[in-house]
């Protein structure tokens, strides 16, 4: 009932060049997957060139954006509109990713600003939370989690659950190689989809998509895949190589 959404973050990696022949490859390797959805979202420069070949090509894959400024347009020097993304074939965008939230101080009520300019462009929010390692330590993790989603969500309508992605990203797992165990990541999916019914009803919670973000790699990809609530998963350093990612993609669950 819920398409599992396989999703890669580059961060800031490949150039245009890099990330043509990336797309190459990636669109041959899944061309035969039908089930799942495949994204990708790369640096802001490569965008356009993807979104050409996206458009022209019978390829699946999709294409997101990292991050966005909320306003239409203006004078908000090195910052990214909405329409601009919607301009170049972009359906998804990632919103307060954890590095945004560290290294750019990015905190929920901007957050928030940005999910509604999001949902103002037809453009599709994946709101990232997740909890530091000090939190976890201390027993906060729920209602850290449970913060930053009522803090994004505020005053974020929603009338279908495809209008909504969470990506559930414990900070020390990501980069770190240490992921969540699947049953620690379940409990934690499982505590975001009754909030999501706290907010939204049963029916949209049910079928909005809750990725698992933070070391996912081919060889635990399929017992993360294998828990109930989890939908999909949002993949740092392993979606910079066609192989790893096709594997992962390819989750046998
Ligand atoms: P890694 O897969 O490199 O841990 O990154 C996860 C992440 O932050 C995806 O948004």
């Amino acid at each position: 009932m819920r398409t599992p959404l396989m999703a890669g973050n580059w961060k800031m990696h490949k150039g245009p060049g890099e990330a043509i022949n990336f797309l190459n490859g990636l669109s041959d390797a899944v061309a035969d997957v039908e089930d799942r959805e495949v994204l990708i979202c790369p640096p802001f420069v490569d965008i356009y060139a993807l979104g050409r070949m996206l458009r022209k090509s019978e390829t699946p894959i999709k294409l997101g954006g990292q991050n966005l400024y909320p306003a239409e347009e203006g004078a908000y020097t090195g910052e990214t509109a909405p329409p601009m993304l919607k301009e170049c074939n972009c359906d998804y965008v990632i919103l307060g990713h954890s590095e945004r939230r560290h290294v750019f101080e990015e905190d929920d009520s901007f957050i928030n600003e940005k999910v509604k300019a999001a949902r103002q462009y037809d453009l599709i929010p994946i709101l990232c939370v997740g909890e530091t390692e000090p939190q976890r330590d201390a027993g906060q993790a729920e209602e850290v989690v449970s913060d930053q989603i009522r803090g994004g969500l505020t005053d974020v309508e929603i009338n279908s659950a495809d209008e909504l992605v969470i990506a559930y990203e414990p900070v020390w797992a990501i980069g770190t190689g240490r992921t969540a165990t699947p049953d620690d990541a379940q409990a934690m999916h499982a505590h975001i989809r009754t909030i999501l019914t706290d907010l939204y009803g049963e029916g949209i919670a049910n079928g909005v998509r809750i990725q698992y973000g933070g070391s996912v790699k081919p060889h635990n990809v399929d017992e993360l895949m294998a828990q109930p609530d989890i939908d999909g998963a949002l993949v740092g350093g392993a979606s910079l190589e066609v192989g790893s990612f096709e594997r992962i993609v390819k989750f046998e669950a």
